[in-house]
Parts: C-alpha cells; sequence; structure tokens
C-alpha cells in the first residue's frame, strides 16, 4: 500500500465577511448560469443588479430572487451598499464601465477578457490603481480543481521540476450561444484558451517564446480561428502545448492535461468541456517517483460551473480585507494578454513571438 495521500484543500478560500455588497452589470448567459448560482452556493450577497436590456435584468432578478434592478450604471453606482461591481458584457465596453465603477470607488471584478485590445486593458488597470480601488480578472480556472490540485501538488514537490505540460481539448462548441463571439476576428483564443494560458502561467510562469497555429474547418462561416496548435518555450527548458479545437464531429470529444517533471506526473481531465456548460467533475491522478507504479486518484466533487466562479470573487473579497492583491489582480492580467495577443502576432507572421513584444 502506498504511504501517501496528499490532502487536497482546492476550494476557494472564503473571506471574512459575507456581507461585501455585489452590484453586476450585464445580466446575459455566463451571469446566470455561473456568477449567480456560484454566489447563492457560496454565500455571497448581490445587492443588485443592471443591464442595458431591462428586460433581460427584471427576467434575471425574477429568476436569482435578487432585490433590485437598476435603471443605469450610474443608479447601481450610486449605492453606497454596492461595494464590488461585477462587470459582464462585452469586452470592448469594459473599459467605460471600468472608468465610472473606480471613479466611484467601487472595487472592481471584469470578465475575462479583460478587454478586447491591449492597450485598453492596461488603461483599465491604470484606472484602476489611480483611483486605489482593487481590480480583478475573472480567469476562474484557477480555481477548477484540476488545477488548482495541480497547484498544491507542484507547492507540496511532487512534481519537481516541470519539463512538459499540456493541455489538449478537442470537443464541438455551439457557437450560437455567443453569435456576437463567432463574428468577431478573435474566437478560440481570445475566448476559450485564454483559460488555458492563465492557468498554464498560474502553474508554470510566463513563457520565453509563443508559437501558434490557427485555422477553421471546412465550412465554417467564422472569419477567425476556431482551432489552434500552440507551442511555448521556456529559458528551463520547459515546453507546454495547447492544442485546442472546437469542430470535433466525432463521438469521441476528449479535454485532458498531463504535466511531467523530474519527481512525477500529473493527468486528469477538464469535466466542463465534455458537455458545456453542464459538465461533470474533473478527474486528477498522480504518479510520484517516492512511489514508482502507484497512481493516486483524487476524488473531486466541485464543478467549473458554477463553483470555480466562487474563486475570483473571494480573492477579490479577501484582497479589499487584508491589502493583498487579488490571485487574479488586473496587472497579473497583463501578462495573461500579452500571451494571448503574442499567440495572434504569430499566427500573422508565422514566428514563435515573445509575450513582451506586446506593449500598449
Ligand atoms: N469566464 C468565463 O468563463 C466566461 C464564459 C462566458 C462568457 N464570458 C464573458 O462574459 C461576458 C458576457 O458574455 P455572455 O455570454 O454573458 O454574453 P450575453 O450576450 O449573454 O450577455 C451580455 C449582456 O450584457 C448586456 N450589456 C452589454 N453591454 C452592456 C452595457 N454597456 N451596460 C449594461 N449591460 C450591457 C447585454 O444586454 C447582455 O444582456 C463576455 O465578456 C464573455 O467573454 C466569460
Amino acid at each position: 500500500m502506498p504511504d501517501i495521500f496528499p490532502h487536497l484543500d482546492y476550494k476557494p478560500k472564503l473571506p471574512q465577511r459575507m456581507d461585501h455588497g455585489i452590484g453586476i452589470v450585464g445580466t446575459g448567459g455566463i451571469v446566470n448560469y455561473a456568477h449567480l448560482p456560484a454566489y447563492k452556493k457560496a454565500g455571497f450577497k448581490v445587492v443588485g443588479i443592471t443591464d442595458r436590456n431591462r428586460e433581460q435584468a427584471e427576467r434575471t432578478a425574477k429568476e436569482h430572487g435578487i432585490g433590485k434592478v437598476y435603471a443605469s450604471l450610474d443608479e447601481l453606482l450610486r449605492q453606497p451598499e454596492i461595494e464590488i461591481v461585477d462587470i459582464a458584457v462585452y469586452p470592448a465596453e469594459q473599459v467605460a464601465i471600468v472608468e465610472q465603477a473606480a471613479a466611484a470607488g467601487k472595487h472592481l471584478l471584469c470578465q475575462k477578457p479583460l478587454s478586447d485590445e491591449y492597450p485598453k486593458a492596461v488603461r483599465s488597470v491604470e484606472l484602476a490603481e489611480r483611483a486605489k480601488v482593487k481590480i480583478a480578472v475573472n480567469q476562474q480556472m484557477r480555481w477548477d480543481a484540476g488545477i488548482r490540485c495541480t497547484r498544491l501538488l507542484m507547492d507540496d514537490g511532487w512534481l519537481g521540476t516541470p519539463t512538459y505540460a499540456a493541455i489538449q481539448v478537442h470537443c464541438k462548441t455551439d457557437w450560437s450561444l455567443w453569435p456576437w463571439i463567432y463574428q468577431g476576428k478573435h474566437v478560440e483564443i481570445m475566448f476559450h484558451s485564454i483559460h488555458y494560458i492563465d492557468s498554464l502561467r498560474y502553474l508554470l510562469g510566463d513563457p520565453a517564446y509563443v508559437f501558434t497555429s490557427g485555422s477553421r474547418a471546412p465550412g465554417e462561416t467564422t472569419q477567425a480561428e476556431t482551432k489552434t496548435l500552440t507551442t511555448w518555450e521556456y529559458t528551463s527548458g520547459l515546453q507546454v502545448l495547447i492544442d485546442v479545437c472546437h469542430t470535433t464531429w466525432q463521438d469521441d470529444a476528449y479535454a485532458i492535461f498531463r504535466f511531467e517533471g523530474t519527481e512525477g506526473v500529473i493527468k486528469g481531465t477538464i469535466g466542463l468541456m465534455y458537455n458545456y456548460p453542464t459538465g461533470r467533475p474533473d478527474t486528477l491522478e498522480f504518479m510520484s517517483k517516492r512511489n514508482p507504479g502507484y497512481w493516486f486518484a483524487a476524488r473531486l466533487d466541485s464543478m467549473w460551473i458554477p463553483d470555480a466562479f466562487a474563486g475570483p470573487m473571494a480573492s477579490l473579497m479577501r484582497s479589499i480585507e487584508n491589502g493583498s492583491e487579488p490571485e487574479t489582480s488586473g496587472r497579473d492580467n497583463l501578462r495573461t494578454l500579452q500571451v494571448v495577443f503574442a499567440q495572434y502576432r504569430s499566427i500573422a507572421e508565422k514566428r514563435a513571438v515573445r509575450p513582451e513584444e506586446i506593449s500598449a
């Protein structure tokens, strides 16, 4: 019998106070099927919501039992009870809301991507810093069980020095959930792989070079990329593969991760991608040199949607309480966006790109 059963305490760490008032701007799909169920389960206090489509906000309030629907962003920002503004509108529109909310002294949880253009993302971060409010980005995959457990195992030394990492997702994505994304100029990396990019940065740090091939399947009507093959190179010799295809019609879709190191190997599945947005729990197994031949299997019972969505909000609340930075702070997110835009530059220029080449 193996003598190792690591304790994997992977659930989000809650704040001390559960009464931080939240006001939500934009009440579309993701707020209804992820933010609000997650906040209810965690016990967070949503004071009120607003949407430029008033009927949509009314429907959302009714469905989730929210007390107030505000007629405008201005009205929401005037509420002293609201300490945190949770923004879930389209990326191009986010900076204008950040500007107003920061000026009103509200802390901010922005949706990913922080912006559709790197300079606008930098401006959002600077606006928050100047107003001395906290700004976090909803890169909640860092709290998905498989990723968080991988981090805990790495922190405890089970992996040793990382040598290879891969995330491979071949699925059939229903873009009709997001027609505005499918019609835009960026699809796969900007709206989907950005989660893998952020999670891999969280686990492994920043790559020195990225190289991406972007393409789409025959007959697709988008002008953007729906399948990408990416490699990252680190100065340490670590190599990363991100292999994502959203047009898998075959009946054996898969979403897997694998981390190899000098001391062990961790592998598993990303449950959400087997049936978005319902999903299923992740799986995770690891094998250590300390116990060769024995594969430890973690029992994971939480889901990316909604459970992981409590993570960025809890981290923001904790940062407000103790004066630290949120785990997915705006400043940290600029580095995720540098990788995102470096991958687009790589596709366009057919070369390896350093993330630092992306600047405001
Ligand atoms: N974190 C994740 O995993 C995740 C998943 C899906 C979507 N998202 C992000 O969430 C955001 C919203 O996506 P969605 O799928 O909910 O879109 P959606 O179209 O379903 O909803 C967007 C809502 O925002 C409202 N809105 C737009 N601009 C507004 C403004 N200026 N003021 C007030 N309301 C406004 C719209 O009326 C609509 O109700 C996008 O940025 C998307 O990238 C994140």
